[in-house]
Formats: C-alpha cells, structure tokens, sequence
C-alpha cells in the first residue's frame, strides 16, 4: 500500500501564524501537525509516500526532505493551485498506480491507534474505506448518511440540510477504481473536485465504500482555536521526558517535557505542557497545555493554554498570558520609559486582545 498526503491550502485563517509558513508545520506539542501524520502512515507499515504540495511547497520539501528520518520515501507532487481534494488525487495517479493507497489530510490530528484500520484495509476486498466521526456542526464537512445496517446510503459535501451528524474526516482508503470516479465527476458549487463527490460516484456505481465511524476525538486545525485544542489533545496523551536542566528552585510537574537543552530556572511548570529545546524559562510560570518550541526565552512572565513558536522572547509581563498563539521571532516585553503606553509593531492580520 502507499500514502497520500495533501499539504497544500494557504490556511488563510490562521493568518498571521500562517502568512509566511505552511500550516501544517505549525507545531502542536512541538512537532509539525504533518510529522504526526507521516509517522501514523508510517505505523500502518507504510513507507512510500506521496505529498501533494502547492504554494508552501518549498518549505514543506525543505521541512520534510527525502524522509530518511521516518525510514519512509517522500514523493513531491506538486498541485497548480488548489482545485479540490479529488483533483490532488486525480495528479497523482502516476506517483500510486495500481496499487491500494491511504489518503490523509496534512492538517489533521486524530487520535492515535488507526494504523489497524489502514492495515484492514490493506487486505479486505474492500474498493474504498472511509472515516466517519459524530460532530456538532456537520453542515461545514462532506457527511454520510448510512443504512439501518450501517451501510453507506448517501455522501453529501457540505449539505445545507445535515441527514447525519456523521463527518468524513480527512482519512479515504482507496484501491484504483477512484481514478473512474475522480475522471467522471464535475467541479462543485466552489469550484473544487470534491473527493466526496467521487466517493458517491462509486457508491453508485456498485463499488464497496466501507464506512469505519472513528470513536476518539479528531480535529482540523483550520483557526487558531482548534490549533489550541489539537495541542490540549495532543499534550495530555503524551509520554512525557525531562531532557533539560531544572534547578533546585524549580517546580516541575510529571506531565511535562523538557526537551535537550531546555533550562528552567526558579520556575513553575504545570503540566500537560513542554518546554522545547534550548528555550529558557526564568522566574517563570509555565501553566498546563502550553507548548513552548526551541529556542524561546520566558522570563518574568506567566503563561497558559498557549502555543509559542521559536526564538521568541516574553519578559517581564505584568498579566497572564492565555489562549494565544504566539508567532517565531515574537518579542512581548515590559516597558517602563514613560509615557506609560501600549507600544506595538504588528504585521499583518495580527490579533491583539489587550485588558
Ligand atoms: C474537506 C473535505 C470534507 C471533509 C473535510 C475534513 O473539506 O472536502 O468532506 O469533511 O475536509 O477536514 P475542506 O477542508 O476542503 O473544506
């Protein structure tokens, strides 16, 4: 079997974190959402690779390589603009030939422990499988409607009126008869080949589409807010590692990682959290779901439920910082030169919630 992961996207609402960097390298619980993906195709016992990319393309080559740190082979291929899911597929054809394959959305986090279903897959009779998931908001996804006994009735894009609360969420299996229906079907309302347009075209056409309803949690990292949420998840499950220093004056709980090179100095750490590598935390209260990357100085200031990027610095902050998600090469500091004055640069599409 082979994997497909589609990186492409500007992910335009996470503006500014993504102005200049492709989302699905924003770190959560420090490593890139698209790593976590790589290494769960990985675990399924999968080792050659496609990567479909787009305008972020140089960077995601830059990030990923020929993937010899997986032990996997990274294909790239480049998709011209961003035409839908089903076209990615459709450009890929060549890269997956005859062979059954997983696809993945790059900016997707789910729970771990899927690699059985890919392997089921690997060796049923199977013409397609997909992974269904309960949400609460089921008009802004593709959504399936099964049968009483479970079995696929209808799958609709984004449908004004939900059948189901049942989302297809960004993991397809696939054998060969999806180039038929990536070739049959036509642009939607937004102008995409929808790849739950195809899935239907096989339904219809006689094709067995097995439908797997994923129980754990699932998120698409679109906003700001479900990078927040995918980091919580992804923290409280980690097995956590103290690498770095902590002095004596520190307090350091047991659901927290310091990684090499990590100082923490006359701090609080209170876990799910972690402290990346070579970043400083001094005088400091680092609170639970926070991830702090490389490089980063956390000095005289509070911080929680946050995400920071590297070679930041926060210091000297009179208030708690919360809920943010700061950006690489960010500075944050106390000023006391008078007059006593918010002073800001900001780039473009900042987001500033000040008290
Ligand atoms: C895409 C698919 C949709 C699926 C979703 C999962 O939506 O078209 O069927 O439910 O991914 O994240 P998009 O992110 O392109 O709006």
């Amino acid at each position: 079997m082979k994997g497909l992961i589609l990186s492409g996207g500007k992910g335009t609402r996470l503006y500014p974190i993504t102005f200049n960097r492709a989302k699905q390298l924003v770190p959560v619980a420090n490593k890139p959402v698209l790593f976590r993906v790589i290494e769960a195709i990985k675990e399924a016992g999968i080792d050659d690779i496609g990567i479909v990319i787009g305008d972020t393309g140089a960077e995601i080559r830059e990030a990923v390589g020929h993937g010899r740190r997986w032990g996997v082979n990274i294909t790239y291929i480049p998709q011209e603009a961003p035409l839908g899911l089903a076209h990615a597929v459709k450009i890929s054809q060549d890269f997956l030939g005859d062979e059954r394959f997983v696809m993945f959305l790059g900016d997707n986090v789910i729970q771990g422990g899927i690699s059985g279903l890919i392997r089921q897959f690997a060796s049923s009779t199977w013409n397609s499988q997909v992974v269904l998931t309960e949400v609460d908001q089921p008009q802004h996804y593709g959504v399936a409607e099964l049968d009483e006994q479970g079995k696929i009735k209808q799958l609709i894009e984004k449908p004004r009126n939900p059948p189901s609360n049942l989302a297809l969420v960004g993991i397809y299996m696939f054998d060969h008869n999806v180039f038929t229906a990536v070739n049959a079907i036509k642009p939607s309302w937004r102008g995409e080949l929808e790849i739950t347009d195809a899935i239907q075209w096989l339904v219809e056409n006689g094709f067995a589409v097995h439908p797997y309803v994923h129980r754990g949690w699932w998120i698409d990292t679109g906003k700001p807010i479900d990078m927040l949420e995918a980091n919580n998840r992804v923290l409280a499950e980690l097995e956590h590692k103290i690498e770095g220093y902590i002095d004596r004056d520190s307090k350091v709980d047991h659901l927290v990682t310091i990684e090499r090179g990590a100082e923490i100095i006359n701090s609080v750490i209170r876990g799910p959290a972690i402290i990346g590598e070579d970043t400083r935390i001094v005088n400091s209260y680092v609170g639970p779901f926070t991830s702090i990357f490389h490089h980063t100085v956390i000095e005289d200031s509070e911080i929680e439920h946050s995400i920071v990027l590297d070679h930041s610095r926060i210091v000297g902050i009179p208030s708690r910082i919360e809920d943010s998600i700061i950006g690489r090469d960010v500075e944050i500091s106390y000023s006391p030169i008078k007059p006593k004055a918010y002073k800001m640069t900001l780039g473009d599409h900042s987001r500033v919630g000040l008290l």
